[in-house]
């Protein structure tokens, strides 16, 4: 299927689509991004590649790299992760703090805030250099080894991480957080900052389309049974409150940042990864929730 003509056709309609969403503020660092720009980017797990528009950018991956963290922390410490976050869609925004007491300071899921805290948290206690063993993981995903953090972003989230610093407090006071929370907001907060292109993304999600192998490098990241399992959490999960949505319009696992980057996965054949900055009320890119609908819509390729 020629992939470029079916992005180019989808991009043309969208322009007459007016963009209501609104770049990310709430991190200054994050506000200076220009809007209009565009990229997207399927990789088969055959090695076909298909790009279009500003496919080679990188931008701020920001809660997409939740997904390198608990997929090293899987692939680690395996089934016990359950102990420490659950496995259930949350349906409240990402950030948000209410079940969280109720719930006695286990997370829903590893996706929400809460969630990628505590994974932050195992590979604290888990990795001897944490922050460049996770790039290192993604090097390996992509080989791409220039992939890597922006400090300024990552001191802007921290800046202004009052939510997050509740949600580790609180978990703290429960015993689910085992290390210094300055250690473990540290990870969290330079994972966020991760600075990524649709290209490197897509390549790097597709041992999640490949029953947990990196096509070009053979190495088995996940066994196909946990594979399995992280595309299920991505679908029930990745999308925060949205997560609904997603599924019923798009219908493929996948994962969002506010960035405005959305990667997604089709078992067995491949990823994509869309990048529009402007946001929807709910976080997820307004655009590339768009594109993605159009897309699976036109090439009837969704796993419903
Ligand atoms: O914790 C935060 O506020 C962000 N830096 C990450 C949020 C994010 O990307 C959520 N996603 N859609």
């Amino acid at each position: 299927m020629n992939y470029e003509t079916i992005f180019q056709e989808i991009y043309q309609e969208l322009l007459s689509v007016k963009d209501i969403g609104q770049v990310a503020d709430y991190i200054p660092e994050l506000a200076y991004v220009a809007p209009e720009q565009f990229g997207v980017r399927l990789t088969t797990i055959d090695g076909e590649k298909f790009a279009f528009g500003d496919a080679e950018k990188r931008f701020s991956i920001q809660s997409i790299a939740k997904v390198f963290t608990f997929v090293l922390a899987y692939s680690r410490i395996k089934s016990s992760i359950w102990e420490r976050t659950g496995l259930e869609p949350a349906g409240t925004p990402f950030n948000s703090l209410v079940q969280l007491e109720y719930d006695k300071g286990i997370p829903r899921n590893p996706f929400i805030n809460a969630g990628a805290i505590v994974i932050c948290d195992i590979l604290a206690s888990e990795l001897a250099s944490p922050k460049e063993n996770i790039l290192s993981f993604i090097h390996r995903l992509t080989g791409v080894n220039s992939i890597g953090y922006n400090d300024k972003v990552a001191l802007s989230e921290k800046k202004t991480g009052y939510r997050n610093y509740a949600l580790v407090n609180l978990m703290k006071s429960f015993g689910n957080i085992r290390n210094d929370i300055d250690i473990v907001m540290d990870i969290y907060f330079h994972i966020c900052s991760i600075e990524m292109s649709c290209t490197e993304l897509s390549q790097s999600f597709l041992f999640l389309a490949n029953n947990g192998i990196v096509p070009h490098s053979g190495e088995q990241i996940l066994s196909a049974s946990r594979t399995k399992r992280t595309n299920a959490l991505m679908q029930t999960c990745g999308f925060y409150d949205e997560a609904g949505e997603f599924t019923f319009k798009v219908g493929l696992p996948g994962k969002s940042g506010v960035g405005g980057g959305i990667v997604a996965v089709h078992p067995e054949k491949y990823t994509i990864a869309v990048w529009s900055p402007r946001l929807n009320k709910k976080g997820n890119s307004y655009k590339g929730m768009l594109f993605l609908e159009e897309f699976t819509t036109k090439t009837s390729s969704s796993i419903f």
